[in-house]
């Protein structure tokens, strides 16, 4: 059990902190299409990247896969029900480019269309306001049959989904988001394999990046031609980097790693060219070097409107730039539980980046969730980890971070990439065999601090 999930009892009284957030502070959840909606062949969805590595045997823990999943295409309506019990302000998921665009390229599939339009639609009828992404990480199989993200071509065919999008929704939705957490396409499915597409490939990962970063600024450029008056932005995971010691090779470390874990992606889409540390480690000859095009990188740096932030964890690293953890992990073994670190990234990437509308899109952690005999579900731990978050959030209001929302991951338990079904990240318990949704502690406590829009 990790250090946070000391069982309490469910009737407890949550400590409060006696922190109040601005007024029209937005609090929301976050989800993404291939983790909760299930109906993986339902109206002419075509197969993503996931659908395919689920099936290679010995990628996804227990062989788990997306097919079902919380079966949200099915029961968005009392999804959407359970968001207005909790008061969630926004509601933030993602839009499968797979139903929309079923072979990556070629004609929309109008059917995948409406199912956004009627979860969009019951959003509204509830109050709530709609966050999508564009593209967490399914990208359609027929377009990595045809080199995937590794192909410039894949950034237009993006931004022809994009517009396809926005021509249909786009003055439905005031915040969009284009590419969820590009560093985790390249760090895990391009540089340790374990993601879709599953490749070992470092020449190729950071290929991957710049036309991840391309596609961004496409789809930007798509939006402001469709004259859709919403706001858009990336969606970046983040991680602080720290030196693990004294040495002055740690302090290099931790900086150099800073390059390759936030500015690499930050500074393309912020500064318009990318950091010259990352550029001069990679070597002249990098396959990143090759690919940039003239006028890439003004394309990259189109404008955006918001930022949005997801944090998980610091990282703290030794002089030969090996990970040293320092903190409590969690069940997902790459976590370190440090709310400071949320200080740290926000206030810093205001200083550097800013001043800019940051959205927190994700925080998170997964415990050990189980159904009591009395119907509930304990989870303590999680609690713990928000409320501390929620704190160091509000620390960073106070030093001056344009923070608008923070959306916890996740809405509900859900289908956890090569974690499978094995880690629950919810605020929602579902039980799998009934496919039914039991509030968790933390669901109860989080609707409190809605109301109470403070800790
Ligand atoms: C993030 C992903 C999200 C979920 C959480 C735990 O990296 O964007 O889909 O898997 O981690």
């Amino acid at each position: 059990m990790p250090p946070h999930a000391a069982p309490v009892a469910e009737h407890h009284p949550e400590p409060q902190l006696g922190l109040t957030f601005p007024d029209g502070f937005t609090w929301g959840a976050a989800t993404s299409a291939y983790q909760i909606e299930g109906a993986a062949k339902e109206d002419g969805r075509g197969d993503s990247v996931w659908d395919t590595f689920c099936r290679e045997p010995g990628r996804v823990r227990d062989g788990d896969t997306g097919e079902v999943a919380a079966d949200h295409y099915h029961r968005y309506p009392s999804d959407l029900d359970l968001m207005k019990d909790l008061g969630l302000h926004s509601y933030r998921f993602s839009i499968a480019w797979p139903r929309v665009i079923p072979d990556g390229a070629g004609p929309v599939n109008q059917r995948g269309l409406d199912f956004y339009r009627r979860l969009i639609d019951g959003l509204h009828e509830r109050d709530i306001v709609p966050m999508a992404t564009l593209f967490h990480w399914d990208l359609p199989q027929s377009l990595q049959d045809r080199g995937g993200w590794e192909s410039r071509d894949v950034a237009f065919r993006f931004a022809d989904y994009a517009e396809a999008v926005f021509n249909a929704l786009g003055d439905r939705v005031p915040n969009w988001l284009t590419i969820n957490e590009p560093k985790t396409v390249v760090q895990n499915g391009y540089l340790s394999g374990v993601h879709a597409p599953g490749l070992v490939d470092p020449d190729a990962a950071y290929v991957v990046a710049h036309h991840l970063a391309l596609g961004h600024g496409l789809a930007v450029n798509a939006f402001r031609a469709s004259g859709v008056s919403a706001r858009i932005g990336p969606a970046l995971n983040l991680h602080p980097t720290y030196p693990a010691d004294d040495s002055d090779g740690a302090r290099a470390a931790a900086l150099i790693e800073d390059g390759y874990e936030n500015r690499l992606y930050l500074d393309p889409i912020f500064r318009g060219e990318y950091p010259a540390d990352v550029m001069a480690d990679l070597g002249p000859d990098s396959h990143l070097a090759k690919v940039i095009r003239e006028g890439d990188l003004d394309i990259i740096s189109g404008p955006v409107d918001l930022l949005a932030v997801q944090y998980y964890c610091p990282l703290y690293f030794n002089a030969q730039r090996r990970l040293t953890p320092r903190w409590p992990t969690s069940e997902a073994f790459w976590q370190q539980i440090y709310p400071d670190g949320m200080y740290d990234l926000l206030t810093r990437v205001n200083r550097d980046y800013g001043p800019v509308p940051i959205s927190i899109t994700e925080n998170g952690i997964p415990t050990p969730d189980a159904l009591a005999e009395d119907g509930t579900v304990d989870d303590a731990g999680r609690v713990t980890f928000l409320r501390e978050h929620f704190a160091a959030a509000h620390r960073a209001i106070e030093s001056g971070v344009k923070l608008e929302s923070y959306h916890v991951w996740s809405l509900l338990d859900n289908f956890e990439w090569q974690e499978g079904y094995g880690q629950r990240w919810g605020l929602v318990y579902i039980d799998y065999a009934s496919q039914r949704r039991i509030l968790k502690r933390s669901a109860r406590w989080f609707r409190d601090v809605i109301a109470r829009n403070g800790v």
